[in-house]
Parts: structure tokens; C-alpha cells; sequence
């Protein structure tokens, strides 16, 4: 059993929620604080179990806001951006919106269009994004902690079967913010979550990111065609942009000639972590911003995770301190399993069956140096 499964429900004096805006359907969201006495501190909304803020020491301790984010439900429901939010049922994309599972075709929406050609993205355009999550605040490991709950119904954006998820966000000793990720389901179901923060670690608004150094422990990538759906090959990525095994500044190969690159737009491709799918999270990636000293470890159980380099901010979203977001001024590191799962046999399967518990584990670990 989890350690949250044994929390008590008495509210920390760190903790604190206030409303933050209504969503489409007139119902209020909360904004949820939870802080260490280091300042380390995250803003979360149950609006799709968004981190709208993540407050981090720089070297000299002084706190920058390192994801992007708006300061309201509404800009969150306006627009489609995916800004910190919880992704689900199925992270990244499904080839045309289909799969097949126990004989029957199973047909998604079809709301991302690259290259022209049409596929299924983080669950839909109402996916786990778009939900309201019961939440309540938790001491976990005498820290805050924000545990999130819903209920995806049978059917609801083409997936089969109920499916049962608890998410929890705590922040750690080790100036961690930690995402504790449990599902189960009655039918056999696709599952895939992630959480989609887009990371500046210089602080939100303040420019692109292509001087941060990027080391990534993973020795393969799944290369994808013009539409962005994995090949169904685990390629080496040895004399290849994506070679981050010792530190490389995002920056460094993102306009070399390469299809890869071409087919992503930049970097928007899952790698293969050389820990696999883990029983205890494993330190897969590390980010360093030179100017502000801020240092970002992540660990995770899941196999793969996906660089995405900001390829689609044109400037056009206004962020919550007022600065437009333009292209590449952040990054993602989701983790997850690899897009397309369910129709690519070689992968990892992404099925979870009835009786079975999805469980997945990611740690943001911050310190500066
Ligand atoms: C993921 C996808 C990208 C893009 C972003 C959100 O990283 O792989 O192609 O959709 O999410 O814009």
C-alpha cells in the first residue's frame, strides 16, 4: 500500500487553497498551495490538476516561478496549450484516432493534425485536462500534499470501461515535487499519464531555453514519421542529435539537417530510458540553467519520456506575469510510455486490465549550484 493511502486529512499550516476562476461549466476552481520552509513551492489547481506555479530557489535563493502557466481557469479552458496540466487517458498521440483491443475498433478523437495527417493527442480534447478532480489536502511524510481523485465513465472520449484515478502531488525532503499517478478500471482500457509542465528554469517569460544543458539517460529514441507516430523503431541514438548521455544545451544540434528533427519541428520525440520501466523511480534526466544555477533532476518508474522543446509556442498565449510565450521559450520532459502504444506490439503494453493498478511514480528534484 502507498504511504498516501495511510495519510491522515488534517490540513498542514503550509497549506492553503483559494478560488481561482470558474470553469465552462460554472463550477469554481481552486487554487492549492503547498511550500516548504525553503520557499520551494507549488501553485496547483484541481481545474485538470494543473501546476500553475513552481517557486524555486535560484543559487542565491531567491525564487522564480520555473514553469509557464495563466492566472485563471478560464485562460486555461480558453486555450488548448496543456500548461502543467495532468494528461490523460493516453498521453501523446494515437495513430488516426484507432486502436483495437479484445477484437473491437475503438475510435478516439482525431484533434491533432500534423503534417495534415489526423491522430488522437492527450486524451482528446476533453481529456483529463478539461476535468474538475475532487481534492483534498494531505500530510504525507509530514509534508503538504494535494491528492487528486476522478472518475473517467465508460465511453467518455472513445476509451472503453470506468477507469479510477488518484493522483498525488507532495512536496519532498529532497525538494522534490513528487506525482504519484494510481488507476483502475473495470474494462480493459489504454492508460498513459503524464504531467505536461513546460519548464524555464531561468523563470517563465524570461526567453527560450536553448543554453539549458540536458543530460538524459537513454540510449535509444522512437523515431516518428511526418505525422508524428512512432515508426516502431527503438533506434540508437549514438552520432545523433538526440545523443544527451553527457550534457548537451538543447540549442546545441536543434537546427542540424535531420529528418528527425524536421519531423518534430525540433525535439518532440520519446526516448527509451536505459532504466525501463522501474519499481522505484530512477534518475532518468537532469537540467541545468547556468545563469540562475537551478538544477532539475527527474526520476521516474515509466520507460520512456518526451523532450518536447516548445515547437508550437508562436507568442501568442500571454502568461500569467504578462510576457508572451514565444517558441522554444520552454521545454517538456512528460514521462511516460511510448506514444502509440496501443497499436505498436513491440512496445510496452499500455493495457491495464480489471483487478490490475496502474501505478506510476515522477520526481522534479530541484537544487542549485
Ligand atoms: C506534446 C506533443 C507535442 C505537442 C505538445 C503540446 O509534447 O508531443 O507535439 O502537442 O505536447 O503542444
Amino acid at each position: 500500500m502507498r504511504s498516501y493511502c495511510r495519510s491522515t486529512t488534517i490540513p498542514l499550516p503550509l497549506m492553503k487553497s483559494k478560488p481561482f476562476g470558474k470553469i465552462p461549466d460554472g463550477r469554481t476552481a481552486q487554487l492549492f498551495t503547498l511550500k516548504l520552509p525553503s520557499g520551494l513551492q507549488a501553485d496547483i489547481t484541481d481545474y485538470g490538476g494543473t501546476v500553475v506555479r513552481l517557486l524555486v530557489p535560484d543559487r542565491a535563493g531567491k525564487l522564480d516561478d520555473v514553469v509557464l502557466g495563466f492566472d485563471s481557469a478560464e485562460k486555461y479552458a480558453a486555450h488548448t496549450s496543456y500548461f502543467g496540466c495532468l494528461i490523460g487517458r493516453f498521453g501523446n498521440r494515437i495513430a488516426a484516432g484507432k486502436f483495437h483491443l479484445n477484437g473491437r475498433t475503438y475510435t478516439l478523437a482525431t484533434n491533432n493534425v500534423p503534417a495534415g495527417q489526423p491522430c488522437h493527442l492527450h486524451g482528446g480534447p476533453e481529456g483529463f485536462h478539461r476535468k474538475l478532480w475532487s481534492a483534498d489536502l494531505i500530510n504525507r511524510a509530514g509534508n503538504s500534499a494535494l491528492r487528486l481523485h476522478y472518475v473517467s465513465r465508460d465511453g467518455e472520449e472513445g476509451y472503453p470501461g470506468n477507469l479510477t484515478v488518484t493522483v498525488v502531488y507532495s512536496l519532498t525532503d529532497s525538494q522534490g515535487l513528487r506525482i504519484d499517478y494510481e488507476a483502475t478500471c473495470d474494462q480493459p482500457t489504454p492508460v498513459n499519464l503524464t504531467n505536461h509542465s513546460y519548464f524555464n528554469l531561468r523563470g517563465e517569460g524570461s526567453g527560450d531555453v536553448l543554453d539549458h544543458e540536458l543530460t538524459l539517460n537513454a540510449a535509444h529514441f522512437t523515431p516518428v514519421n511526418s505525422g508524428q507516430i512512432p515508426t516502431g523503431e527503438i533506434a540508437p541514438i549514438a552520432g545523433t542529435p538526440f545523443d544527451f548521455r553527457t550534457p548537451q544545451k538543447i540549442g546545441a544540434l536543434i537546427n542540424s539537417t535531420n529528418e528527425q528533427l524536421k519531423n518534430g519541428e525540433g525535439y518532440d520525440h520519446n526516448f527509451v530510458l536505459d532504466a525501463g520501466k522501474s519499481a522505484q523511480p530512477a534518475l532518468v534526466a537532469t537540467a541545468y540553467e547556468a545563469r540562475s544555477g537551478r538544477c532539475m533532476e527527474i526520476l521516474t518508474t515509466e520507460p520512456g519520456v518526451q523532450l518536447y522543446s516548445g515547437n508550437f509556442l508562436d507568442g501568442t498565449l500571454v502568461g500569467k506575469s504578462g510576457r508572451p510565450y514565444h517558441r522554444r521559450n520552454a521545454f517538456c520532459l512528460e514521462t511516460q510510455h511510448y506514444p502509440d502504444s496501443p497499436n505498436q506490439p513491440a512496445f510496452p503494453s499500455t493495457i491495464l486490465i480489471p483487478g490490475q493498478t496502474y501505478r506510476s511514480t515522477t520526481v522534479h528534484r530541484f537544487s542549485a549550484k
